[in-house]
Order: C-alpha cells, then sequence, then structure tokens
C-alpha cells in the first residue's frame, strides 16, 4: 500500500517536472516539418537561383543579405526586408512586384507562381530551418 501511494505522489511530481523542463529539447520556436519542407524545396532553391548571387556570402547589393532568417530581418539600407507574418508590408514583396524604384531581381521580373511564394513563406512566419550542414 506504501508504494502505491509513494507512487501516486511521485506521477504528478513527474508530470510537473517533466513540464518544467521539457522545453530544454522542445525549443518553442521548433518549426512543423510541413513549413520546413516548404522552405527547403520551394523558398531556399529560389533564394539561391534567383537573389542570392548579389544578396550572399559574395556580394551583398544595398548592404543586404538573404542568406539567413537573422539577415532577412536585418534587412538592408532601407532596414528590415520582410515584416513577419505581413508580405503587403515587406519591402521584399514590393521589390519583386516591381512595385516602387527598386526592383528585384534587377534582369527579370519573378514568375507569378515564385512571388507567390514569397508571399507564403512570409504569411507563415518566415519559417528558416537551419541544418548543421549550413542551408
Ligand atoms: C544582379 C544582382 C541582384 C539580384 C540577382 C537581386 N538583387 Fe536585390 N538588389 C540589388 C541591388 C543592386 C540593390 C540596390 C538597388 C537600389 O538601391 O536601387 C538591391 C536591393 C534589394 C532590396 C532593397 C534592400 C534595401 O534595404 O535597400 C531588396 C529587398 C532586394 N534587393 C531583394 C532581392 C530579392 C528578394 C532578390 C531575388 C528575388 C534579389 N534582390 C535579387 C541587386 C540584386
Amino acid at each position: 500500500m506504501r508504494v502505491v501511494c509513494r507512487l501516486l505522489v511521485l506521477l504528478p511530481l513527474a508530470v510537473i517536472v517533466g513540464w518544467m523542463f521539457g522545453d530544454v529539447d522542445c525549443p518553442a520556436d521548433e518549426i512543423p516539418s510541413a513549413d520546413a519542407k516548404f522552405f527547403r524545396e520551394e523558398v531556399l532553391p529560389l533564394l539561391k537561383e534567383s537573389c542570392q548571387r548579389c544578396h550572399g556570402e559574395k556580394k551583398q547589393n544595398s548592404g543586404l543579405r538573404l542568406d539567413s532568417r537573422e539577415a532577412v530581418l536585418k534587412g538592408g539600407q532601407n532596414g528590415p526586408a520582410i515584416v513577419v507574418g505581413k508580405p503587403d508590408q515587406s519591402l521584399l514583396m514590393k521589390v519583386i512586384n516591381h512595385d516602387g524604384d527598386i526592383q528585384m531581381p534587377p534582369d527579370e521580373k519573378l514568375d507569378d507562381e515564385e512571388i507567390a511564394i514569397f508571399k507564403k513563406w512570409i504569411e507563415k512566419d518566415a519559417p528558416w530551418p537551419v541544418d548543421k550542414k549550413k542551408a
């Protein structure tokens, strides 16, 4: 009987401790796998193909890098490239829609589908899963 009593006390304790420390292994900003897949398969290839040769490791036109979430949020000379969750207020959307003086990419406008990928990505709060191997 005593053993059962102890177990009854320990069980809620274990739950509470688990709840308190559970976050350590599971950070709040963990990205749902569907969003990670969307980023890796759609957003990242587009950034690599169309943007990073001028906004990446080698060149940073307008002070802007588009090769990490932090860099995108920091932005370039005109401030943050995106407003998380708000494509309508994001400079990146404005420039790829050729809706102003700065038009990106400078040579050719992206397809509608490609523009929609960036819009969806910003709407989803711009998930950028970081791999052990660099994104
Ligand atoms: C061939 C080089 C080149 C490519 C490719 C390119 N950009 Fe740019 N980008 C520039 C230059 C140059 C500027 C500065 C333009 C200006 O100030 O008039 C700029 C400026 C910007 C800015 C404004 C930054 C600021 O704060 O002033 C954004 C946002 C931007 N680019 C996004 C993109 C995106 C998104 C892509 C890919 C879809 C892209 N660019 C592809 C050369 C490039």
